[in-house]
């Protein structure tokens, strides 16, 4: 029997999709920069399902790529050239909310916008939120250790999961969605998981914990003369209720007002915005109205409560991918340095860019409260220069080259820049203890 028939037999022959245009959909990412062929597409509905693709692919000697909505932005979820593609969209179980623990198993497939309304519907939330939330993935999210607009208030995915189910390449179930918040018994397999991109095991289920819903929010648009202006505003804006401190700037906002066709933000435009939320369980308009008097340097300011403004000064933020997306495609790096670095790190940006690709577009934004800049150039040139400038700049400021979206194969040829050989040794070491075979994700977070 051939692989394909293996699969067939293991999911059923209208889950295993070969044709051209039928497998398009999942070869390219996001972007549309990075893609490639995939001998097949394979959709397993249970765990045993997952199980038995595994072992065919195995047994095969074809490499495969987990995916789950494929919102990655790495290229650590498209082929890159005839492996197996392992959709993870059938496994979109989501049991009922346990009032007792705060907690609510999730298939690998669920996606993030039904998680959250699941456990809206309990009186509960979910901690991580991100702009992909209609499809970005559980599965995907824990792989990529997702974090998004509120780590500064419930930390990212590795600070949600409890627990999690998953098959190796082998075909053997590994973890539980017990729930236990305490377990000592030696290594924590599920946070061996966490950010490994789908190169170690198949995620199929998920324990999470929820937080509380929150229901009364207000949000800030600050402007500011200067980045160093922005980031020194940070302490005072910090407390309990602190939910989102988001930064942008003039041209960006200027592209997604265009592209949105929105209206700027104030009368006059600031070289730098802060996108600032505050929320909990009363109204926080005075604590949020409090702590942006107490900040020197603020050029203008708009506050908003109700929904539909409020909505409106994320659009200013949140608008960003798509009106980067719709210049062209990007290249994109996503990097974390120390916050109080922040300013620094912008101004080698710049100059990186400007020295290594003078005619291109750099829009920059992110998460200012953790120090993370998303880097988007369009018409860069030679992209491996200017990743390799950019990347070695973020080092040298002590920062991480991927700071929410993971490695993937992007990223992978300049792991060494923040990861020793010793580092490195124990990620080759690890990788080689869970398959063995090499079958899952090669060429991902460990560069070939
Ligand atoms: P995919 O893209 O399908 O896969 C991502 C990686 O996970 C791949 O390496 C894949 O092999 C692996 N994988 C997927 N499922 C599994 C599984 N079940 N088991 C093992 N491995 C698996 N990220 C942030 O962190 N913060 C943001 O604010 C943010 N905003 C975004 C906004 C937009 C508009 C877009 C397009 C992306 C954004 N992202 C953001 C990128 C982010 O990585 C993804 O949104 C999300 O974490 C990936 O989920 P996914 O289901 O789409 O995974
Ligand atoms: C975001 O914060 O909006 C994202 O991580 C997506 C991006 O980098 O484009
Ligand atoms: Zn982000």
């Amino acid at each position: 029997m051939d692989l394909i028939d293996r699969l067939v037999s293991a999911v059923g022959a209208e889950h295993v999709l070969t044709g051209r245009d039928v497998v398009a959909g999942y070869e390219a990412d996001w972007t549309g920069r990075l893609r490639g062929r995939a001998l097949a597409v394979v959709r397993p509905g249970s765990r045993d399902e997952v199980a038995a693709a595994l072992v065919a692919c195995a047994g095969a000697g074809v490499p495969v790529v987990p995916q789950g909505g494929n919102t990655g932005l790495v290229g650590g979820g498209v082929p890159r050239g005839g492996e197996v593609v392992l959709s993870t969209v059938r496994l979109a179980a989501l049991d009922a909310v346990d009032r007792t623990s705060g907690q609510v198993t999730a298939g690998a497939g669920v996606r993030l916008a039904a998680l959250r309304a699941h456990a809206r519907a309990a009186g509960l939330d979910f901690g991580v939120d991100l702009a992909a939330r209609d499809s970005a993935t559980v599965g995907g999210m824990a792989a990529t250790n997702a974090g998004g607009l509120r780590v500064v208030r419930f930390g990212p995915m590795r600070a949600q999961v409890v627990g999690l189910e998953a098959v190796l390449a082998d075909g053997r179930a590994v973890g539980s969605l017990a729930g236990l918040e305490k377990d000592s018994t030696g290594y924590d397999l599920a946070g061996a998981l966490v950010g490994s991109e789908g190169t170690l095991a198949v995620v199929t289920a998920a324990r999470l914990r929820l937080v509380p819903a929150l229901p009364a929010r207000a949000t800030a648009v600050l402007g500011f003369g200067s980045t160093e202006a922005a980031v020194a505003a940070v302490p005072a804006l910090r407390g309990p209720l602190l939910t989102a401190v988001e930064v942008c700037f003039d041209d960006g906002v200027a592209l997604v007002c265009a592209h949105r066709g929105l209206a700027a933000p104030f009368r006059r435009p600031c070289p730098v915005y802060l996108l600032v939320e505050y929320a909990g369980e009363h109204d926080p308009t005075d604590q949020l109205g409090e702590a942006v008097a107490g900040i020197a340097g603020v050029l203008d300011s708009a506050l908003a409560t109700d929904e539909v403004s409020r909505r409106r000064l994320w659009a200013y933020r949140e608008g960003h991918t798509e009106a980067v997306g719709a210049l062209g495609v990007p290249l994109k790096l996503d990097v974390a340095v120390p916050p109080a670095r922040a300013a620094a790190f912008e101004a080698a940006v710049r100059a990186a860019v400007a020295e290594v690709a003078p005619g291109a577009r750099l829009v920059l934004f992110g998460h200012l409260a953790e120090g993370n800049f998303h880097v988007n150039v369009v018409g860069a040139g030679d992209e491996h220069a200017l990743a390799d400038a950019v990347l070695r700049a973020v080092a040298a400021e002590g920062g991480s080259i991927s700071a929410e979206h993971g490695v993937g194969v992007a990223k992978a040829p300049w792991l060494h820049l923040t990861r020793s050989a010793a580092e490195r040794d124990l990620y080759a070491g690890i990788k080689r203890a869970w398959d063995p075979g090499g079958v899952l994700n090669p060429g991902v977070l460990i560069p070939r």
